[in-house]
């Protein structure tokens, strides 16, 4: 059967929070007991052309990998891909996913990103069904969907770009189209009333997204929101339990205005009622859930002993303040600036951002910071235990179950992985280490298919040369400084482990 994805492929990307790592995190800072994700069986289903199974495979050589999509096509090209990587961990089949061949058995990780809400309502049902017959006891699985009520404005947008593209069927015709009209859309709402504010956002925002998000995203045939309340519903008549969200933090009240925090405080209810009133107050349209089997006491209220058995790493400079003195400092944290006057949080950050973007275990952390705090042992260890969890939903601090064997330094035969260096050589966009997404610009991109552990500074330093002669690249600081800033942003990147 060919399906809309063999006309027109969707490329797959890495997820952060689907990556298996997360979905560990998760269940075990809840208090339950999941699979080690480095001798664990992970399915996904929906896995397009492995862009988002194949790099896990690649780090956890000794975990099984298997993804499964109905277009033929897809896997096609993730097979071309994981062949010459050599992995043996990883395979591709193209399958419905409600005929998974036996011989596959069960999984301790299930993820599923971009599928549900693109389904017909049998399929829906019939996901939640394969995910509750092929996952193991203690296994966690991961689906994202798009939710109510931030999808209400959207699916007004939808409608109108519907009705105005009856008839077209070429997906490159109809995604052209489909811009013109978001152009239009945006230009002919008034800036003056609420509503208009509301359709000119969404218009902005989908303006730019790529082709087959436009296509197979936003005009797909299926996409039917819920609210999460309904799903998790519909996971329960499954006998599938919610465990929580995959982006940690949203579970918390943190993102919202003091007024907002102090009225989710009167909200009566659990988890989930408190969640789906914050759906509401932040209008969100996606949400990436986690499941387990049902019968499982999920302990919501977290020691933070459990820390302790955790990888951390945080890029937090210094902005402005004295990490010794008694002063405050400032610093500049992903998307927003933390202030501390505690002098072990000061030098413990310190500490981790002087060696990012390597992780260390806890138990190095808390050495470490010791040693630049002068404070003792047990005092350091329980104000880090105590922070850590707030600073990881606040986005301060990165949390892992390993060890992610990021390097602190550039070395001087430097090495990135097989499937980053095959990657540069065609996209911008690559996958770090860390399963995000990264823009690489041109100078280091172009040095990441060379950085094979193989191929020394010099050695890189003369191929730089040769582009910069010839006009490939330009360096305008001249080829020595151009190598060291090109090979320092591969480092912060979180590209070498080598
Ligand atoms: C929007 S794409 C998402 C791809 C990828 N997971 C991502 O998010 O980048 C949806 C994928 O689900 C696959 N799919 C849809 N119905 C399926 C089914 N019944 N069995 C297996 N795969 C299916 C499609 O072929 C497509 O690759």
């Amino acid at each position: 059967m060919t399906t809309a994805y063999d006309a027109f492929p969707y490329r797959s990307r890495a997820y952060m929070e689907s990556h298996i790592d997360r979905l560990y995190l998760v269940a075990h800072l809840f208090g339950l007991e999941p699979v080690p994700v480095d001798r664990c069986r992970v399915l996904e289903i929906g896995c397009a052309d492995g862009g988002n199974l194949v790099p896990m495979a690649e780090r956890l050589p000794n975990s099984e990998f298997v993804g499964v999509d109905l277009a033929a096509r897809q896997v096609e090209d993730g097979q071309r891909w994981i062949e010459p990587l050599g992995l043996t961990n990883v395979e591709l089949v193209a399958r419905n996913f409600r005929r998974i061949p036996q011989k596959y058995g069960q999984f301790d990780y299930i993820v599923c990103h971009g599928v549900y809400s693109w389904v017909p309502e049998r399929d829906r049902t019939g996901l939640l069904e394969v995910i509750k017959q092929r996952l193991t006891p203690n296994g966690v699985a991961y689906i994202s969907y798009n939710t109510f009520p931030g999808w209400n404005t959207r699916r007004t947008v939808r409608q109108f770009l519907q009705q105005h593209t009856e008839g077209i069927d070429d997906p490159e015709e109809l995604v052209e189209r489909a811009r013109v009209l978001l152009r239009f859309l945006h230009d002919a709402s008034s800036a003056e009333t609420s509503y208009g504010r509301l359709v000119r956002a969404q218009c902005e925002a989908l303006v730019g997204t790529p082709p087959q998000y436009l296509f197979h995203g936003l005009l797909a045939e299926h996409n039917d929101p819920c609210y999460l309340r309904e799903f998790v519903k519909a996971a329960g008549e499954q006998g599938l339990q919610y465990l929580g969200d995959a982006e940690f933090g949203t579970m918390m009240p943190d993102g919202l205005h003091a007024e907002g925090r102090r009225a989710m405080e009167s909200v009566p209810g659990g988890l989930v009622e408190h969640e789906q009133v914050q759906d509401f107050l932040v209008n969100r349209s996606f949400r990436r859930t986690l499941l387990v089997h049902d019968g499982f006491e999920i302990e919501r209220s977290i020691p933070w002993e459990r820390v302790e058995t955790l990888w951390i790493s945080a890029r937090a400079r210094l902005l402005e303040g004295d990490i010794d003195g008694l002063e405050e400092a400032r610093f500049d944290a992903p998307d927003h600036v933390f202030v501390t006057d505690n002098p072990i949080l000061k030098a413990g950050l310190a500490v981790l951002d002087a060696m990012w973007p390597r992780n260390c275990s806890f138990q190095e952390w808390v050495s470490a910071t010791v040693e630049r705090s002068g404070r003792m042992g047990p005092e350091v260890r329980s104000t880090l235990g105590r922070n850590t969890l707030p600073l990881f939903t606040r986005g301060v601090l990165r949390l892992h179950p390993r060890d992610l064997g990021l390097v602190d330094h550039v070395s001087e035969k430097p090495l990135s992985t097989p499937w980053i260096r095959r990657r540069a050589e065609l996209f911008k966009w690559v996958t770090d280490l860390r399963h995000g997404m990264r823009d690489v610009p041109p100078v280091p991109r172009f040095l990441l298919p060379y950085c094979d552990g193989k191929h020394t500074k010099r050695d890189l330093w003369k191929l730089l040369e040769k582009e910069h002669r010839l006009g490939r690249l330009t360096l305008n600081n001249g080829v020595d400084h151009g190598l060291e800033v090109a090979l320092d942003g591969l480092l912060i990147r979180s590209l070498l482990v080598g």
